[in-house]
């Protein structure tokens, strides 16, 4: 299955910090900075209503209690974290709307890139009521797309996606697309840090390298 007809990150690329800000594909599009396209009050009502529970189960964010609490972590750590182009946050938009949804966008995309390692890890929070689309393996792909693909060399080698080994619906999603594209499961990491300072958990690990992403079909 191929997820893609059309990768669009030309539209919209920023030269000082080189990072994709704008990736279109056959059902959704990405678009980067999250805080230039989500303020915080929507942001914090996204994190908040009942799919915040099921985000904040598998980390990333652990739940937001107040507006103050967004304000002084999760947005300022990504407004920071884009600006340092070390953790780049996405609000990811249906293109087709959905009746009876109350936001603006459906899940929001994580880019956490280790330069000096070459390589960066995926994760993507979606709402509820838009699982099953497989969305993730659209975003993914798009996203490798555009970082393996970028028009300046990023030197990133190495694509990963690092799921708790309880999150079943991940590892799932994640597997599935790794079959399509040629990627791996590189292992599980026991104890693993998945976000700073918030917690440790056994994760699967699963990767995929540029030569596999440009010799998949
Ligand atoms: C994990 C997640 C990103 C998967 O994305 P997705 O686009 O729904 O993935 P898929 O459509 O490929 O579905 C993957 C599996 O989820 C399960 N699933 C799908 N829709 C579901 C639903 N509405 N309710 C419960 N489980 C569902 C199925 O087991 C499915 O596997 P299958 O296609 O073999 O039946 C999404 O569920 C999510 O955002 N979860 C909360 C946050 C999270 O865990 N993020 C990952 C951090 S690494």
């Amino acid at each position: 299955m191929i997820y893609i007809n059309k990768i669009n990150f030309d539209k919209k690329i920023t030269y000082d910090k080189p990072v994709p800000c704008y990736i279109e594909s056959d059902n959704l599009i990405l678009k980067g900075p999250l805080h230039e396209h989500w303020n915080l009050g929507n942001f914090h009502r996204f994190q908040t209503s009942y799919c915040g529970d099921e985000m904040a189960k598998y980390n990333l964010y652990i739940e937001p209690t107040s507006l103050k609490y967004t304000r002084d972590n999760m947005y300022k750590y990504m407004i920071e974290q884009w600006n340092e182009m070390e953790d780049m946050y996405y609000v990811i938009e249906e293109k087709q709307e959905r009746s009876n949804y109350n936001y603006d966008y459906i899940g929001v995309i994580g880019l956490n890139f280790e330069w000096d390692k070459k390589y960066a890890e995926f994760g993507i929070w979606l709402h509820k009521d838009v699982w099953g689309n497989e969305y993730f393996a659209q975003s993914f792909e798009s996203m490798c797309e555009a970082i393996f693909n970028h028009p300046l060399d990023l030197g990133i080698e190495l694509i990963s996606a690092v799921p708790s080994s309880n999150n079943k619906n991940s590892i799932r999603a994640i597997e599935k697309i790794m079959n399509e594209l040629n990627g791996q499961l590189d292992g599980v990491i026991r104890n693993y840090e998945f976000f700073d300072g918030i917690g440790v958990d056994d994760c699967h690990r699963f990767s995929i390298s540029e030569d596999e992403f440009k010799n998949r079909y």
